[in-house]
């Protein structure tokens, strides 16, 4: 046969249409379709009947009615659109009466749940006129006949063959390509399943376990539309700090009550667990992909007043905020954003979501030779400080750079040990320079075997190459502003955009940052204040200091943050690290991380490295401004969400 002889072939039905997947009639010449046709025409495959007669046993007889019900549909209706429309009323019309699903559980390519994901098989038939409904990640109930019900979620979507016949034909696409309309009964649309959990109980009782009971054939799925049952299913907190709306796909999740979203928290209390501020929060999208508009809607929610912790005698504490920010952006958190509309502010107080500048907002400037603080953006209080040297006593490695190594750290150590012996805490940077210019020290630890000559000199390099006009600066030393720094309720936040180098913005980082950790984790600490408030240390651009790398900085500088990360719960600290570059961000600390909000991300390493579940990591590049998938195993089932479309604080100009 010439493709000619196609062309001019017109008569559909004649064809000897056994396999052609046309109307039902088509299939009856093949002997083994009438079979099932007639037997099982929801179903309609060879293992009809068996599988009918199990169905059948399962229900009540108002099922085993819709079968043949259904089956009438198919016998009379000939490939019309009102056919398929009746069709699908008595799918849907036999359950429940008012029982409106999109399908109903299908044994037909197994019905199975086991211990292992691999081994589970659940496979929904979606009715006609719910296919375009239903989309991967939506998330569906299965009622058990006791009442409890199976919380699950589409994890693919697929046509089968609803006859035995095969339409991948010349005949059959000729025939399709001479048509514009596509018989949707002719196919089986099967909807694959992942059981989440059992859902049980109602109201307050709601509770939900693992996945142990396999759902009857034939039970009615329907999309989750209540809220309670979707956060129970789903195990998101009642309360908690808000972080955004659940959605699928892009679309905020609907239910039937008001607001109609579901909003979605993370813990905040003792209750079960630790808060998880102290277990450590990730933001990490591309550029413009609005993570510091979600991470001021996020942060300004620990600052609320109603919130507080428990501290270690037995008070009640507010959370204090440092927020370093390289592009001079958070101390607007101080001013409400004016785009926020009264209607908008009425939305979130009903949500219980905090909004509006926040008053107790200092911007803490780092002074810094040569270079000023513009600070146009924001009416927030500012206090200059200035990094002593004297911090270099417990954090040698601020003055160490990229450039020492192994064997040159102990040198230094020693040199800074011996001139702080001799000048007490109040020895500068200068004195310092000074002091390493004496011939007579060199010669000294040289001979004594301590230091040797020429480590020395590379020590005295290294500590020269420290940018000048860093330290001891005219402007109060940080150490003594431990009260500003930290107050319980209070945003400070540190600028380092206005300086001009990154050597410097590091060095500012990593000293005040290092601070509070060094406070928070030490027996005695040279700050109460900071030892005993509940801490949120806030990094933007966090890959910028806390990266891996092969020198004894990077690598002093991520001990420290991990250490202190481990030790967050226990200390009431948590770090709350936003970036654009996750996979730059060493791996030790990333690890202590619980919390993880990934918006887009368009770099492939990047999206790997935050360690997703991959349904969730196959999102992430598709992701407009505001949408983020949340991976907080602690808190829930990992999930989408959208974000709040406006900044409940200022944020831009
Ligand atoms: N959920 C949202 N809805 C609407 N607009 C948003 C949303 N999130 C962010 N935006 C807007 O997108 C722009 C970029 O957001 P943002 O500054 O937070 O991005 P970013 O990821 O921090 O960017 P950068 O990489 O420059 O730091 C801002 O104008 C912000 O207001
Ligand atoms: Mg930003």
């Amino acid at each position: 046969m010439t493709l000619e002889d196609f062309t001019e072939f017109t008569d559909d039905e004649g064809d000897g249409g056994g396999e052609t997947a046309g109307s039902p009639t088509d299939d009856a010449p093949d002997g083994e379709g009438a079979a099932a046709d007639a037997s099982d025409a929801p179903r309609g495959n060879s293992d009809g009947d068996a599988e009918g007669a199990r169905g059948g046993a399962s229900r009540d007889g108002g099922r085993a009615a819709a079968t043949a019900g259904e089956g009438d549909a198919r016998a009379t209706g000939a490939a019309g659109d009102e056919a398929t429309d009746d069709g699908f009323a008595a799918y849907d019309v036999a359950p429940a009466g008012e029982d409106t699903g999109l399908g109903v559980v299908s044994v037909s390519q197994g019905l199975r749940v086991a211990e292992e994901a691999d081994e589970t098989t659940l496979k929904a038939f979606v009715t006609t006129g719910n296919r375009e409904a239903v989309r991967l990640g939506k998330y569906l109930l299965v009622p058990y006949p006791d009442g409890e019900r199976l919380f699950c979620r589409i994890t693919g979507l697929e046509y089968a063959q609803e006859f035995r016949s095969d339409d991948a034909t010349e005949i059959h696409a000729r025939r399709q390509m001479r048509r514009d309309d596509f018989a949707e009964r002719d196919y089986k649309f099967m909807a694959e399943l992942e059981p989440m959990s059992v859902v049980y109980g109602a109201g307050d009782d709601m509770k939900r376990r693992m996945t142990d009971r396999v759902p009857k054939p034939g039970a009615v799925v329907e999309e989750a539309s209540d809220d309670a049952e979707i956060k129970t299913g789903l195990k998101i907190p009642e309360d908690g700090v808000f972080l955004g709306h659940l959605s699928v796909g892009g679309e905020k999740v609907r239910t039937a009550a008001e607001p109609p979203t579901v909003d979605y928290r993370v813990k905040d209390d003792y209750a079960d667990g630790d808060p998880l501020a102290f277990r450590h929060t990730l933001v990490a999208g591309g550029t413009g992909s609005g993570k510091t508009h979600a991470s001021k809607n996020v942060l300004r929610q620990y600052l609320d007043s109603d919130r507080t912790y428990p501290t270690g005698d037995g008070r009640e504490s507010r959370m204090a905020v440092v927020q370093f920010d390289p592009q001079d952006e958070y101390a607007q958190m101080h001013d409400d954003n004016p785009d926020l509309d009264a209607d908008f502010a009425r939305r979130l107080d009903r949500e219980g979501v905090a909004h509006g500048g926040h008053d107790d907002t200092v911007a803490l400037v780092p002074r810094v030779a040569n270079a000023t603080y513009p600070g146009e953006g924001h009416r927030a209080e500012r206090v200059e400080f200035t990094i002593p040297f004297s911090l270099a006593r417990d954090m040698p490695w601020l003055v160490a750079g990229s450039g020492l190594n192994d064997n040159q750290y102990p040198a230094l150590l020693t040199l800074l040990n011996r001139f702080f012996a001799d000048y007490g805490d109040s020895g500068t940077y200068s004195q310092f320079l000074s002091y390493l210019d004496d011939p007579a020290l060199k010669e000294e630890l040289d001979e004594s075997g301590r230091v040797h000559e020429a480590t020395f000199d590379a020590v005295k390099r290294r500590v020269r190459a420290v940018p000048g006009g860093v330290f001891d600066q005219d402007a109060k030393p940080i150490t003594e502003l431990d009260h500003t720094l930290v107050r319980p309720g209070g945003l400070s936040v540190i600028p380092t955009y206005h300086l001009p180098t990154s050597r410097q913005k590091e060095i500012v980082v990593l000293a005040v940052a290092g601070l509070l950790v060094d406070d928070k984790l030490s027996n005695d600490p040279d700050s109460d204040r900071i030892e005993e408030t509940p801490l949120l240390i806030g990094m933007d651009e966090a890959h910028n200091f806390l990266a891996d790398a092969d020198n004894v900085q990077a690598r002093k500088v991520v001990q420290k943050f991990t250490e202190a990360a481990k030790q967050g719960r226990k200390e009431r600290l948590g770090l709350f690290l936003i970036t654009q570059d996750p996979q730059d961000v060493a791996e030790s600390v990333f690890k202590q991380v619980n919390t993880k909000v990934v918006l887009n991300l368009g770099d492939e390493d990047a999206i790997n490295s935050v360690n997703i579940p991959s349904n969730l990591a196959g999102k992430v590049p598709y992701m407009e401004k505001g949408q983020m998938v949340v991976y907080s195993p602690d808190n829930s089932e990992p999930v989408e969400l959208i974000g709040l479309s406006r900044c409940v604080t200022r944020h831009g100009d």
